[in-house]
């Protein structure tokens, strides 16, 4: 059977402040991945790369990196349009070019996002034509790091966050790789200096994981080249990277090692 290709989704939180920083980034990215072709990012081998800058962002980047990346948002509306100050749709998202939203991460649940409302995100979006990149984990460093104990949070927050997707639509996003789950434990991200979740904590969930959902599955938290490096072997579908995303060499290195 052939390799399923590994997702890096990079998200740049909202940082760097300066379009010329988040320019620079991407320049010193794009000749790295591979010297002799502009379409690098996009068609190297194993790994498909996805970048979430902020989303004042998106439009001049896309005018100047579309050919090599895929850009999308940290988040997204649930409504397509109308009085909703500040939001952000999907719709328009799309209209520039954006190939996907990241939903539900944990810092917008950390400022008050419930399930609910992600859930309403997500069938918006996916209304849109986006590729979704939706985060759960606990918020908290669990008493006990086993899916005997966990299971039961996982759970709850899953049928919470994937309300009212049928069969069959759960099916067809399945085949079309539309709607891929984010394993993000809010304690194991770098901010709270964790470096990672425990390996077999990980293991563990993901035998959980397997055991109860198709969707592929991605892994965030602190994930930088070491990381990627002990989690080898756990056969992630992919990777929610933050800080070590903005950082170039490392951000590299990650390919490299994914991809090799
Ligand atoms: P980090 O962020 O890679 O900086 O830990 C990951 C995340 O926020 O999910």
């Amino acid at each position: 059977m052939p390799k399923q290709r590994t997702l890096l989704v990079a998200n740049w939180k909202m940082s760097p402040t300066r379009l010329r920083d988040a320019t620079a980034i991407l320049r010193a990215l794009e000749p790295v991945l591979r010297p002799d072709s502009r379409q690098a990012a996009k068609q190297s081998t194993n790994v498909d790369i996805l970048i979430a800058p902020p989303a004042l962002f998106l439009a001049p980047l896309q005018s100047e990196f579309g050919h090599s990346f895929s850009f999308g948002l940290q988040d997204a509306s649930a409504e397509r349009e109308g009085a909703f100050t500040g939001q952000l749709s999907p719709l328009m998202a799309k209209d520039l070019g954006a190939t996907f939203t990241i939903l539900g991460h944990s810092e917008l649940k950390r400022l008050g996002e419930t399930a609910m409302l992600t859930n309403q995100k997500l069938k918006n979006a996916l209304a849109a034509g986006l590729k979704v990149i939706l985060c759960f984990g606990e918020s908290s460093r669990p008493r006990e790091l086993s899916a005997k104990h966990m299971a039961p949070t996982w759970q709850t927050e899953l049928k919470q966050l994937l309300r009212g997707i049928s069969a069959s639509v759960s099916y067809k996003l399945k085949a079309t790789r539309s709607l891929l789950l984010t394993f993000e434990p809010a304690w194991a991200i770098s901010t709270n200096k964790q470096g990672g979740a425990p390996y077999a904590y990980l293991e563990d969930f993901l035998a959980w994981y397997r055991n109860h959902y198709r969707f592929p599955v991605l892994y965030g938290g602190s994930v930088d080249s070491k990381i990627i490096e002990t989690y080898r072997d756990l056969h992630f579908d992919g990777y929610l990277i933050g800080a070590a995303s903005r950082n170039p060499k490392e951000f590299s290195k990650i390919i490299g090692l994914v991809n090799g």
